[in-house]
């Protein structure tokens, strides 16, 4: 009946399309998606599916105004192959960048985490475990990642988990700088590394190419400093702004149920401004800010574009890369949570209807 009255035939003549392909259906029934494309294809109709989602984003997520857009800090991803030095890399940029006011301060594992320069320039790093979280959020839509830094030790090779980060960062359109790190070590060789790259058809910036290098250690902390110039001037290229008045967005990097807190949600957020105090939605459920919580584990009122930041007060875990919205108001976001939450459901049980006793004896 709605794909009749979407395409302005007489449900009549749906139902015996329907039949004619030796489907008795009724006028109330569910057609799937490859029957809708036929059927629709039938009277000249060309079938669009988007996922519920992308409908939502429309709506839930507020536009941009131009006068409010501001710089905003480039968002940055370590990648690499096993041991090459992504977390030492990550743990001295942190390090030496702590400023006085953090002395001191617990730095707690937030999953990301914003690094302000002496000169007051801003980084936020991701600090996702491995390529399945970069990927996992990417198939689920959330472009997160301005730009990539892949880490290549430069006494070992270029190795599997290298290309597959490549292939990530390029498939992702992410710009990447390389950091040939351990330049302190006996063996280390960044000319074999270029090679190989150029084996590859990646043409480093020394070679002629568009690639920016630069060799680095990250236990002596030797041109550290210089690969974060390149990080940002790759970044001025891109031109990040971001609109910090409208209500916030961002995406979800992880979320689990910590005992004492409840669930603890680690989003970084990508536009706009969130708030304590501020209705969410996140995947399937709904809440309200009750607390935001910085990488050194103080509570902070708000937190803007490109801040990451943990929230205390939602309804259930989102899983990474779920878009986290603040909505008009605690009700409406738990008729979408809500809306959310039965529309799984109804999958999970088409899904498992698929396999009842009776499908699998049909089979044998
Ligand atoms: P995974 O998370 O397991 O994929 O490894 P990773 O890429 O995070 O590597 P990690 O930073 O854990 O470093 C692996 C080993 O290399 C550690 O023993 C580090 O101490 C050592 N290492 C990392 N960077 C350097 C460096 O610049 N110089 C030297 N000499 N050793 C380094
Ligand atoms: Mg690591």
């Amino acid at each position: 009946n709605e794909l009749a009255n979407l395409m302005d035939v007489p449900v009549t003549q749906v139902i015996s399309t329907c039949m004619s392909l030796g489907m008795f259906v009724s006028i109330n029934q569910r057609l799937d998606a490859e029957t809708l494309t036929i059927v629709a294809d039938e009277f000249g109709y060309q079938v669009e599916f988007i996922k519920p989602e992308d409908e939502q984003v429309a709506e839930l997520e507020e536009p941009d105004k131009e006068e409010n857009l501001v710089p905003r800090a480039p968002i940055v991803t370590v990648m690499g192959h096993v041991d090459h030095g992504k977390t030492s890399l990550l743990d001295y940029i942190r390090k030496a960048n702590v400023t006085k006011g953090e002395a001191g301060g617990i730095t707690q594992h937030i999953g990301a985490y914003l690094v302000t320069l002496d000169d007051g320039r801003k980084i936020t790093f991701l600090d996702t475990p491995g390529h399945e979280a970069f990927t996992a959020m990417r198939a689920r839509g959330a472009k997160v990642t301005d730009i990539v830094i892949i880490v290549i030790a430069a006494d070992d090779a270029v190795m599997p988990q290298t290309i597959e980060a490549i292939n990530h960062a390029q498939a992702a359109g992410s710009p990447i700088v390389f950091a040939f790190t351990k330049i302190d070590k006996p063996g280390a060789n960044s000319d074999r590394i270029r090679e190989q790259l150029a084996n590859m058809n990646i043409l480093v910036e020394e070679w002629g190419g568009k690639y920016q290098t630069q060799e680095i250690s990250a236990k002596t902390g030797e041109n550290v400093e210089l690969l974060l110039e390149k990080v940002l001037l790759e970044a001025e290229l891109l031109d990040l702004k971001a609109d910090p008045k409208k209500r916030g967005v961002g995406s979800v990097i992880e979320s689990a149920l910590d005992k004492g807190r409840g669930i603890v949600t680690t989003v970084l957020v990508q536009g706009g401004t969130l708030r304590v105090g501020d209705p969410i939605l996140a995947g399937p459920y709904s809440g309200k800010v009750k607390a935001l919580i910085n990488e050194r584990g103080e509570r902070v009122k708000e937190a803007g574009p490109s801040v990451p930041v943990q929230i205390l007060g939602m309804s259930g875990a989102p899983t990474a890369g779920d878009k986290l919205y603040v909505m008009e108001s605690e009700s409406e976001a738990r008729q979408v949570a809500n809306k959310r939450l039965q529309l799984q459901r109804e999958q999970g049980m088409r899904a498992t209807k698929h396999i009842t006793l009776d499908e699998i004896g049909r089979r044998l």
